[in-house]
């Protein structure tokens, strides 16, 4: 059911814990199981990413996406970062069953609201970043969403 590298990085995942000091820290709900999800980014003066970690509590599918994901965009910057698509992901861990793509779109979501978080703390735009809708970092509620 799952491919090997989904298992790999189920078993081992890639980047998890915490930053101390992030540029930016995003928290995103999964509306569809109520999964949470949370990325921190350090991003340098070049607008590289140089470090990225992540805590979850979700199910195996939204660990081993968020553990590709933060890999992929570790050293890319932040334009770079925002191709960094649930759909990349995927591909890079050579597919997902098709009941578990809605647990690929939270690292995806994570990373943009923690791209936003580091937007607003340094009063600069992103092109091509929205607000997150549903970081909920600041105990907002989340919207119920269809994927
Ligand atoms: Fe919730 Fe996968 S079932 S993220």
């Amino acid at each position: 059911m799952y491919s090997e590298k989904v298992m790999d990085h189920f078993q081992n995942p890639r980047n998890v814990g915490e930053l101390e000091n992030p540029s930016g820290v995003g928290t995103v709900g999964n509306a569809k199981c109520g999964d949470i999800m949370r990325i921190y980014l350090d991003i340098d003066e070049n607008q590289v990413i140089r470090d990225c970690k992540f805590k979850t509590f979700g199910c195996g599918a939204a660990v081993a996406t968020s553990s590709m994901a933060t890999e992929l965009v570790k050293g890319k910057t932040i334009q770079e970062a925002l191709q960094v698509t649930n759909k990349a992901v995927m591909e890079a861990l050579d597919g997902l069953p098709p009941v578990k793509v809605h647990c690929s779109l939270l690292a995806e979501e994570a990373i943009h609201a923690a791209l936003w978080d580091y937007a607003e703390k340094n009063g600069i735009q992103i092109q091509g970043l929205s607000k997150p809708k549903s970081d909920i970092h600041e105990g907002e509620e989340e919207e119920e969403e269809e994927y």
